[in-house]
């Protein structure tokens, strides 16, 4: 068993709500299982082209990490009753944290930035289009550059936002 597989039975105790999603992530889980392998098996063969055995590989690091993302979201369906270091945290309300909130703010930003100069670099590559894989590659950088700001701004809306529950009374007054 590799340390990805779930276990055959059911955790106990879940609500029918939870079995049914539970039984549709491990059933996701074993179908992208077997779509990694032929990934990998097609990254590997020696009669695929370098270049797509490279990109290949790309979608296998991707592909490993949504089976690792899976497998933690069904641990944490589990995690009351057989807790487990893998399983995805969860989302509790807490005090506003204005701390994460400011150095989100400023990560945003330089995704942002980011963002700018990697479509400057994709329109200096036109030349390169058609005989190298740049354009592409940046590209694709540009996707996880959306992706950091998509995570990101779910982040600072968060830490904006729980604060139902009042932080302690300070006991010096603020300077
Ligand atoms: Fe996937
Ligand atoms: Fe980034």
């Amino acid at each position: 068993m590799t340390p990805t597989e779930l276990p055959a039975t059911l955790p106990f105790g879940l609500s029918p709500l939870e079995e049914g999603l539970y039984r549709h992530l491990s059933e996701h889980v074993s179908s992208e299982a077997d779509l990694l392998a032929s990934y990998r098996e097609l990254a590997e063969a020696p009669d695929t082209p370098e270049a797509a055995r490279y990109l290949i590989r790309l979608i296998v690091e991707d592909e490993e990490r949504h089976h690792r993302l899976f497998h933690e979201m069904t641990a944490a369906l589990g995690n009351q009753w057989a807790p487990s270091s893998d399983a995805a945290p969860d989302l509790p309300s807490g005090p506003r944290s204005q701390a994460l909130e400011e150095v989100t703010i400023r990560f945003l930003a330089a995704e942002r930035e980011d963002q700018k100069q990697l479509r400057a670099l994709r329109r200096e590559m036109r030349p390169f289009r058609n005989t190298t894989l740049w354009t592409l590659l940046v590209e694709l950088m540009e996707h996880d550059t959306a992706k950091h700001i998509h995570l990101l701004t779910f982040v600072r809306d968060h830490a904006a936002r729980s604060n139902r529950v009042p932080p302690p009374p300070s006991s010096s007054p603020p300077t």
